[in-house]
């Protein structure tokens, strides 16, 4: 079960998480201030854990994710190299081919890791503070893997972030909008065609999906332009997507939220957001009305009720000041907040 931390905060909380270096993984600590991200350092678990996080700058790079996500966390380090035997030889560190790795001397395709780097080089440099000596002893002292190590671990669940094409698919169906809403239809044939995107509607779209983009107006080339800021990817370009979500994703995020929920609230007869109230119900008027909406558009946005603080916290820092000015601002701002909640943007 997650427990939902105050909203403002949470959302400052996941952005950092999600971007966080070699502190990553269930079986890490923390130490420093309690739930301060930024004031921590790496505390090793273990003695697996220690040379885990000291290996960690050389390789992570290039093992949290993709084929071997051997640092992808603790349990995947332990499962992935330490106890398996083709990588390491308990006690025998000659012929561990992780040695012969760190080493350039593994037969193979891939004699040497980090590839084309001498490992010692990286020790000389300051980059890794463990010395090839010192993970040889490790191997001499290693003990036999524990019993439970093959049961799955329901804690090692990883939270990553939405991908573009998630984000976007979701985010139209959830607001109740379409490809209508964004593309022109005056071509009978607009479907199969490549889309001419309307003017000033904050269209995000893949730039390898067909049938494409049309790329007439102006307009239409920032459709993939955004998408990519958001993380995409484009196949045709050999651009790969974004594992993290950093500050560009971020700020092409606030502006989607914000420019689609508009278009949810402004057409008609569109219940998406605007689901037990109009924009004649205010807070004054028809509390009862504010409330069960504000509710429901929390469910339906993050797929589980809200507990009463965090909707106390929702229609007080960001309902009702925007209401001051009007309804829709308040509706289009509530909804806006609620896509740059982690709940949405984690998976
Ligand atoms: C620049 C990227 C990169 C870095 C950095 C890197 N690796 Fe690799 N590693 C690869 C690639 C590419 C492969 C081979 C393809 C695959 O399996 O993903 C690989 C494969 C491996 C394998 C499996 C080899 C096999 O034949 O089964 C191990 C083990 C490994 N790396 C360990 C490490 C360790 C330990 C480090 C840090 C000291 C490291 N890697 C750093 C890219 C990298």
């Amino acid at each position: 079960m997650r427990t939902l931390r105050p909203f403002l905060l949470s959302a400052a909380l996941v952005a950092l998480a999600l971007n966080q270096g070699a502190c990553f993984g269930e079986g890490s600590y923390r130490q420093g201030a309690g739930e301060e991200p930024d004031s921590g350092t790496c505390v090793a678990s273990s003695d697996n854990d220690a040379v885990r996080l000291a290996l960690a700058p050389a390789c992570e790079g290039c093992h949290v994710n993709g084929n071997k996500p051997i640092f992808a966390s603790l349990a995947a380090f332990e499962s992935g190299l330490v106890y398996n035997e083709r990588y390491v030889k308990r006690g025998d560190p000659e012929n561990s081919l992780l040695i012969q790795m760190l080493k350039g001397t593994a037969p193979g395709s891939y004699p040497q890791m980090p590839p084309g780097q001498p490992y010692d080089q990286l020790v000389a440099n300051g980059r890794v503070t463990m010395t090839i000596a010192q993970v040889e002893q490790w191997i001499r002292d290693l003990k036999a893997a524990p019993a439970q190590l093959e049961t799955p671990s329901p804690a090692e669940f990883r939270v990553r972030r939405l991908n573009a094409e998630e984000m976007v698919v979701s985010l139209m169906d959830q607001l109740g909008l379409t490809l209508e809403d964004f593309v022109s239809t005056s071509n009978p044939d607009w479907r199969n065609r490549a889309y001419v995107v309307n003017w000033n509607k904050f269209f995000v779209w893949p730039g390898d999906w067909h049938p494409g983009i049309s790329g007439e107006y102006v307009s239409d080339p920032r459709s993939i332009e955004r998408f990519e800021a958001l993380g995409g990817g484009n196949s045709l370009l050999y651009r790969k997507k974004d594992a993290a979500f950093g500050p560009s994703a971020a700020q092409a995020l606030v502006q989607m939220s914000q420019a689609w929920c508009g278009r949810a609230v402004d057409k008609q007869n569109n219940k998406a957001v605007l689901r037990f109230v109009t924009l004649a119900d205010t807070s004054t008027k028809n509390p009862d009305a504010v409330q069960k909406n504000l509710r429901n558009l929390y469910l339906r946005m993050l797929g589980q009720p809200p507990d009463d603080a965090e909707l106390k916290a929702l229609y007080e820092q960001v309902y009702l000041p925007l209401e001051a000015q009007n309804t829709r601002l308040a509706w289009v701002g509530t909804c806006a907040a609620l896509i740059r909640h982690p709940l949405w943007i984690t998976y």
